[in-house]
């Protein structure tokens, strides 16, 4: 049996959740409780044998997420706006879990927040999967659950799936379109919020009640082309697509997209040199493309 206090960890068989479980195994300064709804995944048993407590647990069933934070010291949460596409299941989720985490007695709660940048910008703007965490925040805060907001940069992953260069029609060189202009976009790799949140949970004292924003850097799209670029053996150039013309690109959630570009453009507070104190580790944009030239090569 182990003495050491437990933290339960939403979302574990996902990039963030999995950063955050295996970070805190790593650490050995707690035992980590890694939730599910399905515990015979194959990161679930994968989380099992580096020795996390895997369990059965879902945003959607509340006694099961109460048997889940049983006894724990803290949690980690996120939410996965895009299991659903909806804000108000998004909230109605981490509202629960923050009631639950209140029940309980819970003395960290690290969630994954983003802005509510539709209350910030007054309607101007509307980006539902950030606007849901931001209403969820304030929430947690309100009924006096002791919290860290983590709110992240845009992944750097996503440049090798949604946001991948694309062959340019007209010539031999490739394109990056994201609706930046030349406002720096700040980035980190999924995998290296977990040792940011284990350090967290390691210094309650020093976060607790704070929003934290998270970036290994932030450069132009000009710049995330440049490195591509040496990659791939080929041009890549910043498309230099509007947030106007992005909106009317017709894929689902266009609009919300281009209006979280609009709201990057107001360089939202995210902290470069804290991430790399939390994580000293924590990938610049080059290194993390270095090391995953197979799939940037492969676009
Ligand atoms: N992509 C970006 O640049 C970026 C940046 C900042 C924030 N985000 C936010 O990150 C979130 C997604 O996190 P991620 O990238 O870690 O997702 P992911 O890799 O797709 O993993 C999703 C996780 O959520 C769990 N999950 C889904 N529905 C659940 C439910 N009903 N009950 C319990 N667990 C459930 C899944 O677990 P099981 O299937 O095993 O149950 C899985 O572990 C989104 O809300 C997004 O807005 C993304």
């Amino acid at each position: 049996m182990t003495s050491k206090k437990v933290i339960a960890v939403f979302g574990a068989t996902g990039a963030q959740g999995g950063s955050v479980a295996k970070a805190i195994l790593e650490s050995k300064k707690f035992a980590v409780r890694a939730l599910t709804r399905d515990v015979t995944r194959p990161n679930a048993l994968v989380l099992r044998d580096l020795g996390a407590e895997v369990v059965k647990g879902d945003l959607n069933d509340e006694a099961s997420v109460e048997a889940a934070l049983k006894d724990a010291y803290g949690a980690f949460v996120v939410t996965n706006f895009w299991d659903h596409l909806s804000k108000e299941k998004e909230v109605c989720q981490g509202k629960s879990v923050a009631d639950i985490a209140k029940r309980l007695g819970l003395k960290h709660v690290v969630y994954s927040g983003l802005e509510n940048v539709k209350r910030l910008t007054g309607g101007k703007l509307e980006v539902e999967h950030f606007d849901g965490k931001g209403e969820v925040e304030e929430y947690f805060w309100s009924i006096g659950v002791p919290m860290t907001s983590v709110r992240l940069a845009a992944y750097f992953e996503n440049f090798l799936t949604m946001w991948k260069a694309v062959k340019a029609s007209d010539g031999d060189y490739y394109t990056l379109a994201l609706p930046m202009g030349d406002i720096p976009m700040d980035g980190i790799s999924v995998a290296d919020v977990g040792a940011v949140v284990s350090s967290i949970f390691n210094s309650p004292a020093e976060f607790l009640g704070k929003a934290v924003g998270l970036s290994a850097e932030a450069l132009t799209v000009q710049q995330y082309a440049d490195v591509l670029s040496k990659t791939l053996g080929k041009e890549v150039r910043d498309a230099k697509i509007t947030p106007e013309a992005y909106e009317k690109l017709g894929f689902p959630g266009a609009k919300e997209m281009a209006d979280m570009f609009r709201f990057y453009h107001m360089k939202p507070d995210r902290d470069v040199q804290l991430t790399h104190r939390l994580n000293p580790k924590v990938k610049s944009f080059s290194q993390f493309i270095s090391e995953n030239q197979g799939a940037v090569k492969g676009i």
